[in-house]
């Protein structure tokens, strides 16, 4: 099977500098949706046919089975797909598919393609309350497909047809090649229709069976920011569905945005409003608050994070409690039972098990130990405006409050870090090191007064 997908339209109604097919559904571009289903079909060959954009769009989504064929200027969906008829191999079956319908199902396309077998050609349509828009399919007495006429070139009595053309099709490559060399231009439109091959197949003895898809939506397209809020809202309410079969409990299945890959294990609980971006992954009895965005994560059996958070590029153990409003960057690494607190931003650390950091810190470029405990406002001073160094904070050590450990530094097992520390050489183990000019009380002294008074 080889497949192509028409994707030379402009979509002048995105009004957006950005090319329709790389508009994004939760968070992929459409037509990334549409070649990850054509790639679990097996397809042997995925031709896009793109329009003047295409260098942009190619530039994002280039990948050794796709081959780019531009199509311009664009006269119709007809002689889009005879661009790409010279890619594709005499003996191929053809699945045409659209950069802009991004929910096709590859449930739907099997069955589409089942009933296409080796050499017949097969329509995916679907019966609409109103058809209004779209080409009709027409039957003969017996029920047999005899062509498609567009809406803007049907006769009253056709347009009161309710089964319409969604598009997709799939035929034998040489046939198509053959009609799609012989349909005209001469319609309503001015256009090269690839629905006119249906009239010349049927002609042809061609037998042509038709499918419905599982679900309506999956045929749904996309012309405008309207239809792609619509369009994403379907696909979180099925993300939500499947999460849900899969037992996770979502306080409102209105309220989550999937984004790429969530994978949960049993009795995970998700507060509204979390966004899941990237590959996440959330253990068994995690409990993710409201207000997360989690983002390239992975969360340890147990753990909690608190509402308001944002994990970016983080992994963690068992058994951490995080946030309120903890941020943690790329490089995270979170031991067992590591408690991470409010206003708290970590990037490319580790944290052993049990340590703790519950308010107001930065910690970056840093080895923490075991049992480690982390003051308010302590910061880690990792970037001198040129290079960035490490700081190693041993295991059973006390940072007391607003301290700033200037790195390269090492704080020795056990030490303690009197408050209000700026430490610039190494602690050790412990000892209690304090940097902090000895404390005065002046007797004698009085406030100034306000002159005049
Ligand atoms: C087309 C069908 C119609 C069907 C409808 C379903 C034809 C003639 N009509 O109509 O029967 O009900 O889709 O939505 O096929 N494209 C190109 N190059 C072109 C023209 C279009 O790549 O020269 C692409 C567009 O980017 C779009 C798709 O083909 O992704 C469909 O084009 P569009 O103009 O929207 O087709 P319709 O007129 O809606
Ligand atoms: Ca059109």
């Amino acid at each position: 099977m080889e497949v192509v997908i028409l994707a030379a339209g402009q979509g002048k109604r995105m009004r957006s500098v950005l090319p329709k097919v790389l508009q994004p559904l939760a968070g992929r571009p459409l037509l990334a949706h549409v070649l990850a289903s054509a790639r679990s079909l097996g397809a042997r060959r995925i031709c896009v046919v793109h329009g003047h954009e295409g260098e942009v769009v190619r530039s994002k989504l280039d990948a050794p089975d796709l081959v780019w064929v531009e199509q311009s200027p664009q006269l119709g969906t007809g002689h889009a797909v005879l661009q790409a008829v010279p890619h594709l191999s005499d003996q191929a079956q053809v699945l045409v598919l659209y950069g802009d319908v991004p929910l096709i199902g590859v449930h739907t396309l099997m069955r589409l393609m089942d009933a296409a077998g080796r050499d017949r050609m097969a329509l995916l349509t679907v019966e609409l309350s109103n058809p209004v828009g779209y080409g009709r399919i027409l039957r003969d007495g017996a029920g047999r497909v005899t062509r498609i006429v567009e809406e803007k070139d049907a006769t009253s009595d056709e347009r009161r047809v309710h089964e319409i053309n969604t598009g997709i099709l799939v035929a034998p490559a040489a046939r198509l090649r053959d009609w799609l060399g012989r349909i005209g231009n001469d319609n309503a439109q001015g256009e090269y229709y690839l629905t006119d091959v249906i009239g010349l197949a049927v002609g042809d003895g061609m037998v042509i069976v038709t499918v419905a898809p599982d679900d309506v939506s999956e045929t749904l397209g996309v012309n405008s920011k309207e239809q792609l809020a619509t369009l994403e809202r379907t696909f979180q309410a099925s993300m939500a569905r499947r999460l849900m079969d899969a037992g996770v409990t979502l306080i409102d299945p209105l309220r989550i945005n999937v984004r790429g890959e969530l994978l949960c294990g049993s009795d995970v609980e998700i507060d509204i409003n979390c966004i899941f971006e990237g590959r996440v992954e959330l253990g068994d009895g995690v409990v993710v608050g409201a207000n997360c965005v989690l983002r390239d994560a992975r969360i340890g059996n147990g753990t909690r994070v608190a509402p308001f958070s944002y994990l970016d590029g983080t992994a963690t153990g068992e058994e951490c409690v995080i946030g309120p409003f903890a941020r943690t960057r790329p490089g995270t690494v979170l031991a067992n039972g590591v408690h991470i607190g409010n206003f708290v931003e970590i990037k490319n650390s580790n944290i052993a098990d049990d340590s703790k950091a519950n308010h107001l810190s930065y910690i970056g470029d840093a080895d923490v130990g075991a049992r480690v405990n982390i003051g308010a406002g302590t910061i880690t001073c990792n970037y001198d405006g040129v290079n960035k160094y490490r700081t190693e904070i041993d295991d059973d050590a006390f940072i007391g409050s607003d301290t700033q450990l200037v790195a390269p530094v090492r704080i020795g097992r056990g030490a303690t870090i009197g408050a209000g520390t700026t430490l610039t050489r190494d602690a050790p183990p412990d000892q209690l090191t304090v940097s902090r000019t000895r404390q005065k009380s002046h007797m004698g002294w009085a406030r100034p007064v306000k002159k005049g008074e």
